[in-house]
């Protein structure tokens, strides 16, 4: 089993849409049993999924010593694709960090071992409590950038983040996400760069939260179902 999160200091810039197409890439492109797990209390991933938290559940549960992982994970539409779904308590976890923190994250990625080959994790934004676990649990961090220098600098400030702090982390794979080739900037920025996959600005991607479905499951052929299923083929050979 494999852990990616997808993560970003900054709030919009595409981890949903991230985090949503690639799990549905890993559950169909690569048949993998696949557990799309949503840590952000908004709820944006379980929603785009047709989901909602089971009733009863909270984030101090989930996260109690002896939690039962298992029945809390739903199945998707899709095969091999489960779902960890967000409930709003998500928001408070931070303190419950704070206040006694034993990469228990860590410790709950484990517990899926058996049953699935790749863990993919929506996460909320900003260097938060919980995304220093993140980057003690897992095996590689995509990180969405929108093609402007700001994000560079913010790429360049999680990097350093992780080198200092995370001596033995997981490593970055950042994508650029929300392209629009017609502006100059955004052009100018992503050829820089020209190793690093970029997703189109796309009206599939934003329509998901509409369809709530996938942009493959929705618009197979599109710019941007490609753009997902090369960043996952990109995910896929850095986990080798
Ligand atoms: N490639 C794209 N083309 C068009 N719209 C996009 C694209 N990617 C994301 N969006 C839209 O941009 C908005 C932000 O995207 P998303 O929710 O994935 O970002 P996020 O980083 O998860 O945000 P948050 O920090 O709030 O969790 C959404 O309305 C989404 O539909
Ligand atoms: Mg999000």
């Amino acid at each position: 089993m494999k852990t990616i999160a997808v993560f970003a200091i900054k709030g919009g810039v595409g981890k949903t849409a991230t985090a949503v197409n690639l799990a549905y890439a890993s559950a169909t492109q690569s048949a993998r049993r696949t557990l799309l797990w949503d840590l952000d209390g908004q709820g944006a991933a379980t929603f785009t999924l047709r989901l909602a938290a089971a009733p009863g559940q909270s984030a101090r549960k989930l996260f109690a010593a002896d939690a039962a992982l298992d029945a809390l994970i739903q199945p998707s539409a899709y095969p091999r694709l489960d779902v960890l779904a967000a409930d709003k308590s998500l928001r408070h976890l931070d303190r419950a960090y704070a206040a006694d923190s034993a990469r228990r994250l860590k410790k709950m990625l484990k517990s899926f071992d058996r049953d699935y080959d790749r863990v993919i994790l929506d996460c909320p934004p900003g260097l938060t409590t919980l995304a220093e676990e993140v980057f003690r649990a897992v095996d590689l961090i995509v990180v969405p950038l929108l093609p402007s220098p700001l994000s560079e600098r913010a790429y360049e400030q999680l990097q350093s983040h992780l080198t200092k702090h995370h001596k033995k982390g997981p490593p970055l794979l950042p994508v650029w996400t929300m392209v629009d080739r017609r502006r100059a900037l955004h052009k100018a920025t992503v050829d820089a760069v020209p190793d690093r996959v970029a997703i189109p600005y796309a009206v599939a991607v934003e329509a998901m939260a509409v369809h709530q479905a996938p942009v493959a499951a929705t618009a197979p052929h599109g710019p941007a179902a490609r753009g997902f299923n090369r960043l996952w083929a990109e995910v896929e050979a850095a986990l080798r």
